[in-house]
Parts: structure tokens; sequence; C-alpha cells
């Protein structure tokens, strides 16, 4: 009888995911020795190599591929018992596992305050994560409910709006568009763009609606957080569309301008994810009711 925690094969799931040491860490929050160790004693205990490590690469063996399959199930099917308790118990309380888009870093944790406040007994856990690692989680039902301004198409899930998400197009105080009213849309094509990296829905939103003007996005630089994104655009490198939610109270706003562009904002939601077969536990349950009746009241969005 193999002598195997609970937490090695957490981690050891974590590493054969993310195939990197340093990413489970990160995922765990705990610091890379730890998940050395207890990948080191999970290793002596089975007694053959579950990974191979080349450089930096992490490589699962054979052994490796198979403990991962069996984690993977044992890991889901153990959730499903500590939420079959909670749910037996009836009570409101346990861990929330939330996984939303960069842009929500803006509303997210301001929402979430007067949610614990109501429920004290529930734990949350919100990895903020962009669009495309957001949707590898879905897939590999990591959480809970998944927060995101672009669902995926073709997908088996359930999805329903909670808040508006208008991308605006922002400009410098000082750009001469900033008098304009009614701005064209071709004349965008003329500017250079700060957009965010491939893999956020931001990016993707702007990239098709380039695509169906027929116009092409001038890429001037390309950064991956929208407060940088912000600063790069208030020191006059170029253009940005960005969610309004990137707005609230912000005192870059200050050199900031929304432009007048003619379609704009473009008008999308903020959706509240899941697929359409998960078990939602009672926690997750409640939040969803939580966002439907009081986020238009807990978030201005003008
Ligand atoms: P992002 O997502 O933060 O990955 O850009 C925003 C969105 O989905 O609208």
């Amino acid at each position: 009888m193999m002598h195997v925690s609970l937490r090695q094969l957490r981690t050891f799931e974590a590493v054969a995911r993310l195939k990197s040491f340093s990413r489970a860490a990160e995922e765990l929050h705990v610091t890379q020795p730890t998940v050395s160790k207890q990948i080191r004693l999970l290793n002596d205990e089975i007694g053959i190599p579950l990974l191979e490590q080349l450089g930096k690469k992490v490589f699962l063996t054979e052994a490796g591929e198979k403990l991962y399959a069996t984690c993977a199930e044992w890991l889901e099917t153990w959730g499903l018992f500590e939420q079959n308790i909670a749910n037996l118990k009836g009570i409101k309380e346990g861990r929330l596992k939330i996984a939303a888009v960069t842009t929500t870093k803006y509303f997210m944790p301001r929402l979430l305050g007067p949610f614990c406040a109501e429920y004290p007994g529930i734990d949350i856990s919100l990895e903020v994560v962009n669009r495309d690692r957001l949707l590898e989680r879905l897939s590999r039902n990591q959480d809970d409910l998944y927060v995101m301004g672009v669902p995926p198409e073709g997908l088996d899930i359930v999805c329903e709006p909670f808040m508006d998400n208008p991308l605006v197009v922002l400009a410098p105080v000082t750009h001469s568009l900033v008098q304009r009213s009614k701005i064209p849309f071709r004349d965008l094509a003329n500017e250079p763009f700060i957009v965010r990296e491939h893999g956020s829905g931001t990016r993707l939103t702007i990239e098709r609606a380039f695509q169906e003007q027929g116009l092409d996005l001038k890429i001037k630089m390309e950064l991956g957080s929208n407060e940088a994104i912000k600063q790069a655009v208030a020191g006059g490198l170029g253009l940005a569309l960005l969610s309004r939610s990137t707005l609230h109270l912000d005192h870059s706003q200050k050199e900031l301008a929304i432009l007048d562009v003619e379609g704009f904002p473009i008008m999308r939601s903020w959706y509240v994810v899941h697929a359409r077969g998960k078990q939602l536990s009672v926690v997750a349950k409640t939040f969803l009711e939580f966002l439907q009746s009081h986020v238009q009241l807990l978030v201005p969005h003008g």
C-alpha cells in the first residue's frame, strides 16, 4: 500500500498540467522548493520517475501520464464529495473558486467585498488570468465559475450577462481627435494603437472590430496590462481600445479622453460562465444569485 498524501497529488497534478514547477508553485501559492519536495516524496513512494526535466521543460514519463489521469479523476471526485457534504449541511460556507479575466480586476475585488460581508463563511479564491488561460481552466473544470467578456463559441456552457462592458477608444487629452465628434471609424486606421497581448479578450474584440470594417489595425506596441496601456496612451504613444471598466477610480483618467467614434462604445457585457453539465455547489449558486441581484447597484458603470 502506497502512502501518498492529498497535498502531493494536488502538487503533482498542477506540475503535470502546467508543465512547470514555478507555475505550479504560483498557482498553489507555495514556494518552488515546496513543490520540488512534494514531488520528490511522491516519486520516492511510487518508486519510479514520474517527471523528466530537460532544462526548464517538464515532461511526463509513462508512469507520470498514468498518475496524471488518475489524479484528474480523483480530484474531481473528491471535489464533488466536498461539495455534497457542504450541500448536505445546507450551509452557505466553503470555498468558492472563481477565475476571471484580467480586465475584471477593476471591479471583481470590489464586488466580492459586499458578498463576503453577507456570507462570512464563504472563502474565495480568485484567479486573474487572460482569456486564453481562463479558457484552459474552464476546459479542465478547475473552478466553480468563470467571469469573462468574450465567451467562447461552440462549447456547451451556460453564460449569463450581469453587467455592461462597453469598449471605448482612449486618447491622450491633448490629441487632435479629442475635439471632434462622430469621428468615422476608418479614421482610426491612420492612428497607431497600443494593444493587449494575444490571448486577451480585449485584443480579440479589437481585431474583430477592425476586420469587420475591412481596416488594418496599426499596432505600435503590445502590452500585457491595461494599466500599462493607459500609461502609454497618456504618454502619447498611441490610442487604445479598452473596456470602460478599466477607467473606474483612476487618477490617470484625467490625462485620458474617450473619443467620440462612430459605432462606439461597442456595447458588450460581462458574463459569468460555467459548463452546462457542472454540478454547482450551494456556494456557487449563492454567488450567481448575488451577481444577478446586486451588481448593477454596486458598480457604477457610467
Ligand atoms: P482580457 O479579457 O482581460 O483577457 O482582455 C477581457 C474581455 O474578455 O473582454
